[in-house]
């Protein structure tokens, strides 16, 4: 029976009492893409397999070990969404987003699947905020990404994260630097996991971000990817400092970053907070120059970033981040007997199509046991319909707070809780001013 009862490891739900903040959460992130000329675009969670092989790459563990593969009733090979670039890219090729103006900026937000190890702030469904700018190539689109990370993260109030930058350079400089991996890794071949003696000739890079403790431990002191930059990407590395100092955006060169996803050319960033444990890399991201090729358009220059949103979700709750009250009930109906509760349905439809929250009973329950409902679900005002009220056509709406009644003729209270609640608000906005001032 627990199967029936229980979401299946490492994955969560989104109860109602979570679920306004990440809409605050995902709308704040989507509007201030907007502002850096990002349109959100929106794919399928299931993309043939060969797209994420190709690109994400055959030796990542993503690839090796953690994605959802399954074959559909025509025998093709489908696999869910690890992670939102490839499928970005795919579909921007496939409709020709790249023949129109460059660069295209494109944002998303997308459930992705990996099979990992459980453990908090790692799932195995998660979510991702992402964008990925294609057709930029200079270290300008690099700087205008990161700080859209940082907007991002300055409209939604988390502050105390680090970013960290690393570039891993390009095909020019890379054999260079993966011959010294080699000569490096072979002295511990009896140490690394199957997986990196594997990957030993075919990709060391992957070496350094293996998860394995033992691999973990003699990556350490590798040779470091930075010493074998090629002029060109040190020239660009060196011009996205710069306008990273310029921008006043602060940073630490990490020559450790690597990123698990064989896809990163160049500039390479996390960006890290240390108060949600472990699983602390709230967004993630770098330049992918040689991706749009491998996938068969044209060489087209690329970067984005994702950000988990569970991840950022801790992180904003961890800070005491703000986030907009919940919104709560204007008018509660109360009724006695069968024509109340039909006037009250009516009554509640004019508000609600006003743009106010009413409710009104729904369950048959009795006038003490409406009132009750209505101070749990936080009402703030309540009218009690009953039959004098009907026949009178007038009735009482009650201010919770203070207990103040302001008298409305039935054809009135949707004009008499306007009055009320702008009332209240001029109110509650003096108070505050006089709580600042006092302070
Ligand atoms: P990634 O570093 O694999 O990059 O994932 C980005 C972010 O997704 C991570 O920093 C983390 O916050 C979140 N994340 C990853 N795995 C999990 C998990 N198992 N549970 C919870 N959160 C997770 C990418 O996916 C690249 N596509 C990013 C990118 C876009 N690079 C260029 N454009």
């Amino acid at each position: 029976m627990a199967l029936l009862t229980q979401a299946p490891k490492g994955t969560q739900d989104f109860l109602p009492d979570v679920t306004p903040k990440l809409q605050y959460l995902e709308s704040t992130l989507l509007q201030t893409a907007n502002l850096f000329g990002f349109v959100e675009q929106r794919t399928p969670t299931f993309e043939h397999t060969e797209l994420f092989v190709r690109s994400v790459g055959d030796t990542t563990d993503v690839v090796q070990k953690e994605m959802y593969t399954f074959e559909d009733k025509k025998g093709r090979s489908i696999t869910l969404k690890p992670e939102g670039t490839a499928g970005a890219l795919r579909s921007a090729l496939e409709h020709g987003l790249l023949n129109g103006a460059l660069p295209v900026k494109v944002a998303y937000l997308t459930p992705c699947f990996r099979y990992e190890k459980q453990q908090a702030g790692r799932y195995r469904e998660f979510h991702q905020f992402g964008v990925e700018m294609l057709g930029a190539g200079s270290p300008a689109a690099d700087a205008e990404v990161i700080s859209l990370v940082c907007q991002c993260l300055d409209a939604l109030g988390v502050g105390d994260i680090s970013l960290e930058i690393n570039s891993i350079g390009c095909p020019k400089c890379r054999p260079r630097f993966h011959e010294a991996l080699r000569q490096y890794f072979s002295q511990y071949k009896d140490k690394l996991c199957p997986t990196c003696l594997e990957r030993l000739e075919k990709n060391p890079l992957r070496i350094l971000d293996c998860k394995d403790p033992s691999c973990h431990e003699i990556a350490k002191n590798a040779p470091v990817v930075l010493d074998y930059l090629c002029d060109e990407c040190g020239d660009h590395f060196t011009g996205l400092k710069k306008r990273l100092d310029a921008m006043g955006i602060t940073y630490t060169v990490n020559p450790t970053i690597v990123r698990g996803l064989d896809y990163y050319t160049k500039t390479v960033f996390e960006f890290i907070s240390n108060k949600i444990g472990a699983q602390g890399t709230v967004c993630g991201g770098g330049r992918y120059d040689g991706l749009v090729e491998v996938m068969g358009g044209q060489p087209t220059p690329g970067i984005g970033f994702a950000m988990g949103i569970e991840r950022l979700l801790m992180v904003m709750e961890a800070n005491g981040a703000p986030f907009p009250p919940q919104v709560t009930c204007d008018l509660y109906i109360a009724t006695m007997g069968e024509e109340a509760s039909v006037k009250a349905s009516q009554l509640a439809a004019d508000l609600r199509s006003e743009g106010f929250y009413a409710e009104t009973d729904t369950v048959g329950r009795s006038l003490k046991a409406q009132m009750k409902y209505a101070d749990k679900i936080g009402a703030k005002y309540t009218l009690v319909l009953g039959e004098n009220e009907l026949r009178e056509n007038r009735a009482q709406i009650k201010n919770m707070k203070t207990g103040a009644l302001i008298d409305a003729s039935l054809d009135q209270v949707v004009d008499k809780l306007y009055e009320a609640v702008l009332e209240s608000s001029y109110i509650e906005i003096a108070e505050s001013q006089t709580l600042e001032f006092k302070e």
